[in-house]
């Protein structure tokens, strides 16, 4: 369980004025739970996935993982980038070896785990390919397996298909689905697309800007397995209601705060 309370955040800018990023943020996510995260452009959601994982520090408030206070990153944690933060000058099987290589992990035993890992994100022949000789959609999906292979306890995600087409991030969005249906992990999604929000949360979680707040949590009854048939959801009337609500309620934040940035269905 990720215990999230009184969580403020404000940077400060070179020219001394401060943006209030996050402001007295609570949530809880619970074991094994998929949420997503909606809200738009600047509302704090990278800000808050980067304190999960350890990786910013914030001014007030408390993140608690299974009732042990976050200090920085640590091996139960594994973040999966928007722009893939892979290694150029690695092979895929290397990049996906990273984080065991960190772990003192031995080479015959991490490539063993990596090549099965590839396989599992539909890269199987690729293994000796660097980065820049794959499409966006097959980074990301290094970028996951790269995730998976230190057997995280709770997987971040930072619209990690926002950088790929349409087709392929549906390809991607049901491969997920189906590796966390097999094995289910805490998982934090962050995205800006309404449509993947409900068709992979649990929960989703929505976000308001300036400053950065939970605006509300919206459950999602759609049935599980969805990985072999995310298209069929879509036409349940399960899945227009909720997206009907959400769009309600993101045209009150409009209507709030004169803007709603980035917002896509
Ligand atoms: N390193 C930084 N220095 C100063 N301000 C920052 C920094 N990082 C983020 N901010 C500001 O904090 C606010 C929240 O940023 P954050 O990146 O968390 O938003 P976001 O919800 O992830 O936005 P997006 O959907 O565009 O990715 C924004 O106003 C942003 O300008
Ligand atoms: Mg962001």
């Amino acid at each position: 369980m990720i215990e999230i309370r009184g969580l403020s955040k404000a940077y400060r800018g070179q020219d001394g004025s401060q943006v209030q990023a996050l402001a007295d943020v609570d949530l809880t996510v619970r074991d094994n739970e998929f949420l997503t995260v909606l809200g738009p452009s600047g509302c704090g959601k990278t800000t808050m996935l980067k304190m999960i994982a350890g990786l910013i520090p914030w001014d007030e408030g408390s993140i608690a993982i299974d009732g042990v206070e976050v200090d920085g990153p640590g091996p139960e944690r594994a973040m999966v980038f928007q722009n893939f933060a892979l290694l150029p000058w690695a092979t895929v099987l290397d990049n996906v070896a990273f984080g065991l290589e960190m772990r003192g992990v031995g080479k015959a035993e991490r490539h063993e785990r990596a090549r099965e890992l590839v396989t599992t994100v539909g890269l199987a022949g690729f293994e000796t390919k660097r980065p820049g000789e794959l499409s966006g959609g097959m980074q990301q999906r290094v970028g996951l397996a790269r995730a998976l292979a230190v057997q995280p306890k709770v997987l971040l995600m930072d619209e990690p298909f926002g950088a790929v087409d349409e087709q392929t991030r549906r390809l991607l969005q049901e491969e997920l689905l189906a590796i966390w249906e097999h094995n289910r992990v805490t998982v934090v999604f962050i995205t800006h697309s309404m449509e993947e929000a409900v068709l992979l949360g649990d929960r989703v979680v929505l976000m308001s800007a300036r400053p950065g707040q939970i605006s509300e949590i919206v459950d999602v009854p759609l049935e599980r397995p969805r990985s072999s048939d995310v298209g069929g959801l879509e036409r349940s009337s399960e899945y227009s209601e909720i997206t009907a609500h959400l769009w309600e309620r993101l045209r009150e934040m409009h209507a709030e705060h004169g803007r709603v940035g980035g917002i896509a269905s």
